[in-house]
């Protein structure tokens, strides 16, 4: 509490208290906020909503998680009125998530409290009928629980980015397309609680395990899929880290490369996967960098056969190293490959065209850009424009001209943001005066040696 700004702290009490208001409110206005014999219908309830509440899902837009208790507390809104979805939302103070701080759990308990009585009371206000739905008054319900739903989702989702952006002092934004995910899943499970409500009647406290259960089990495999995407991204930058230290110069360049790649993969229409699929490949098209010897990507001067054969072996020695990494599918191509010319002219294969990965092309696209617009010890960055002539020069001979101008088409929609200048490092004495991985510098071979 004391880390946040007096804002913040103020809006905290002022929703606290609200919510507190509301319940003594409905003590003091009543014999009890629920009738006696609705008190097994809130003890379910309060408890679905406590455990699904203590196991949310997080969505893949950053700081965002979703929860099926929103459900339950709709379904609390039908069965026992506003006062009581008031009591099943404050429940959320007793979630348990590890590393949640008491302070935002009394938050959160007191803006689900607050979103359950609003809800309620729009509902109870258009004369939705509180109680056990009958079969022959469902449609009734309808309309009434649609407008709760739509007062409930926007109130929760207000209060809750205000006190993000009071607590962190920035605006919070939600992506559009994150956005659009947020309401979406809000408004299925909005429907799980009618469901939840409408077969109270027939198999009682049941109802609200079968209809929420399975979809809680399916929340969470969604959410362990996430944990796992986690994962694989921190494997993938751990390596990309390793590989970066071969070159102080090339920091930052796998990621950009990744980056690069992802924009060409979705302008040539490539699905999800094959973009994330891509996405990685990006970042460890250089792996193989791991197995050359750093005198020799960096020797000044020519190269020996043996030592130009040592580089031509970087791809396929990533090949080597990830070869283990099973999510990595299609990516194995776009490393192994990655140093491929459209005319035939590269290497390891000698690949030319068609016979060239899908991939390897894109990614070789986005090595010689980012190599081009970023500094190395022996020569700067150049500008961006200059770069992009450079790619439609070498179109059809270096490079596949599709995946030029797709690059350029989007480039031209998401503006490259080239790394900023390099400062030499501080025993610049010893920084490499030669790249032999950059792939828009010729490589020079001394024969017979
Ligand atoms: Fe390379």
């Amino acid at each position: 509490m004391r880390d946040l700004p007096w804002a913040a702290r103020v809006y905290l009490v002022v929703v606290i208290g609200a919510a507190a208001a509301l319940i003594v409110r409905s003590v003091i206005t009543s014999d009890a906020p629920v009738a006696a014999e609705d008190l097994d219908v809130l003890l379910v309830l309060a408890l679905l909503f406590l455990v699904c509440e203590s196991m949310p899902t997080l969505l893949n837009v950053d700081q965002f998680a979703v929860s099926v208790s929103f459900s339950a507390s709709l379904a609390a809104v039908v069965l026992i009125g506003p006062d009581g979805a008031a009591l099943v939302g404050l429940t959320a103070i007793l979630s348990v998530r590890p590393g949640l701080p008491l302070i935002k759990r009394l938050f959160n308990g007191a803006q689900f409290a607050i979103c359950g009585y609003a809800a309620g009371h729009v509902y109870y206000t258009l004369d939705g009928k509180v109680g056990l739905p009958k079969v022959d008054a469902f449609d009734d319900l309808i309309g009434p629980y649609a407008a709760a739903t739509a007062v409930f989702v926007p109130l929760n989702i207000a209060l809750t980015l205000t006190m993000i952006g009071l607590a962190t002092r920035v605006r919070a934004e939600v992506p559009m397309r994150g956005m659009a995910q947020f309401l979406l899943s809000y408004l299925g499970y909005g429907t799980f609680g009618l469901l939840v409500a409408g077969l109270w009647a027939t198999v009682q406290s049941i109802s609200a395990v079968l209809v929420l259960l399975p979809l809680f089990v399916a929340r969470w495999a969604f959410g362990q899929y996430h944990a796992q995407q986690r994962s694989y991204d921190a494997t993938i930058a751990a390596l990309c880290q390793a590989v970066e230290t071969k070159d102080y110069y090339t920091r930052g360049h796998c990621t950009r490369v990744s980056h690069a790649s992802s924009m060409i993969a979705q302008e040539i229409g490539m699905g999800l996967e094959r973009v994330r699929a891509i996405r990685y490949a990006g970042m460890l098209h250089d792996v193989g960098k791991l197995g050359v010897p750093t005198k020799v990507l960096q020797k000044d001067g020519p190269l020996t056969e043996e030592e130009f054969a040592a580089i031509q072996l970087h791809p396929m020695r990533g090949l080597e190293i990830v070869r283990g990494i099973g999510f990595l599918d299609e990516a194995y191509a776009g490393i192994m490959h990655h140093h491929e010319k459209h005319d035939g002219t590269g290497y390891p294969m000698g690949l030319a065209g068609d016979e060239i990965p899908e991939f390897a092309k894109v990614i070789a696209v986005a090595d010689a850009f980012d190599s081009m617009t970023s500094d190395r010890s022996y020569r700067g960055a150049r500008p961006v424009p200059e770069a992009i002539e450079e790619l439609r020069k070498s179109a059809g001979t270096h490079f596949d001209p599709v995946m030029v101008t797709a690059f350029i088409r989007a480039l031209e929609r998401e503006p490259w943001q080239p790394p900023r200048r390099v400062d030499p490092p501080p025993d610049a004495a010893e920084a490499p005066i030669k790249d032999h991985d950059d792939p828009t510098m010729p490589i020079q071979v001394v024969t017979g040696q």
